[in-house]
């Protein structure tokens, strides 16, 4: 197949294009490199530098470029700066989709495959968390992500267009190779500031919050390794392609969490020296408890995970820091 990926140069855009290309797809993508890099972009792949915001260049791309299917990642993701800036997320995540919808509608009708996020659950008592679980999302960042699958549910019924929504958990890792990763202008991750740390780039690791209804005290995540997530990707737009799905919505992640202190602990272990930990309050917003029902797309897709122990998953962040201090910067 031939694929436009929107977003490509960002950190799961740039692994997905990888096992992509690794599955034997043509690809092209489609970035306004505001927070993706062209340097993520390995084996000659073609890059359109275009902006969501500018229809006529979307449209152009895919009447240029004449894709089977568009897997759509371009998005603004930090939860805290959406509070702070919620036009400018509408604006990029909402308007920018709708966009891409119409130059899809308009041109070729091909398949889309987006990403969504856990985020679009809100708090929630289900743990694990399946698909059909109610959806408040307490961030406008997560509010972008619901109305953006509610516009694509809406372009299906009006339109035919085919579709499947990955709603993502906990994205963490690198590709093993080390020679991309995630480099995100403002960095909020656990796994990457733990990385941060223990390269002296900050001093010690808080942890927001050790007094949750836990095991342990602080919070549980379920962390899907990047990799695998791109390989989710690769199973769903085969299947849309295939005629498998035309509408369908999967979680993404592992089905079991691991918490704050033993993502810790595993950044601990692969570094080889224990990072200064503080206990601080809690961050506001976080649910104890975030861990995906995934018997869905284990069913219907295969989805099969290779990265499951935490320490492995955690190597293969800290390979790429250690390997690139400074992000994809010189
Ligand atoms: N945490 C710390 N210290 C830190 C950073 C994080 O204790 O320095 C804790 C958080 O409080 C949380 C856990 O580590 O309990 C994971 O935090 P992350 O910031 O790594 O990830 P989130 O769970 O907040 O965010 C993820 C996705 C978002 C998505 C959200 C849905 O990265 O895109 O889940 O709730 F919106």
């Amino acid at each position: 197949m031939k694929l436009l990926v929107v977003g490509g140069a960002g950190y799961i855009g740039s692994h997905t294009v990888r096992q992509l290309r690794a599955a034997g797809h043509g690809v092209v993508v489609l970035d306004n490199l505001s927070s993706g890099h062209a340097e993520a972009l390995t084996n000659g792949v073609e890059l359109v530098r275009a902006d969501l915001l500018d229809y006529p260049s979307v449209k152009a791309a895919l009447e240029a470029h004449k894709p089977d299917a568009v897997i759509h990642f371009a998005a603004l993701i930090e939860v805290g700066e959406s509070m702070r800036a919620p036009a400018r997320y509408y604006r990029n995540n909402v308007v920018g989709s709708l966009n891409l919808l119409q130059a899809i509608v308009d041109t070729r009708k091909v398949p889309l495959v987006f990403s969504s996020t856990a985020a679009v659950y809100g708090t929630t008592d289900a743990v694990p968390i399946p698909e059909d679980a109610a959806m408040q999302p307490e961030s406008v960042y997560g509010e972008t992500k619901l109305m953006t699958e509610r516009m694509i549910h809406a372009f299906h019924t009006a339109h035919g267009l085919p579709y499947t929504i990955l709603r993502y958990f906990n994205v963490c890792g690198a590709a093993p190779a080390g020679d991309i990763g995630e480099a995100h202008p403002s960095q909020s991750h656990l796994i990457e500031l733990a990385c941060m740390t223990a390269l002296g780039q900050r001093e010690k690791m808080m942890i927001f919050g050790e007094d949750y209804d836990t095991p342990d005290g602080t919070c549980i995540r379920d962390y899907v390794h990047v990799q695998d997530l791109a390989d989710a990707h690769v199973l769903a737009v085969e299947a849309l392609n295939a005629g498998k799905t035309d509408a369908a919505t999967y979680n993404v992640g592992l089905g079991h969490g691991f918490s704050v202190k033993q993502v810790l602990d595993a950044v601990d272990a692969v570094v080889g020296t224990p990072l200064d930990r503080e206990i601080a309050p809690r961050r506001a917003g976080d649910p104890p408890r975030l861990v995906a029902d995934a018997t869905k797309i284990v069913q219907e897709l295969g989805f099969a995970p290779q990265f499951t122990d935490l320490q492995e998953i955690v190597q293969t962040a800290w390979n790429w820091h250690k390997g690139h201090p400074h992000g994809f910067e010189k």
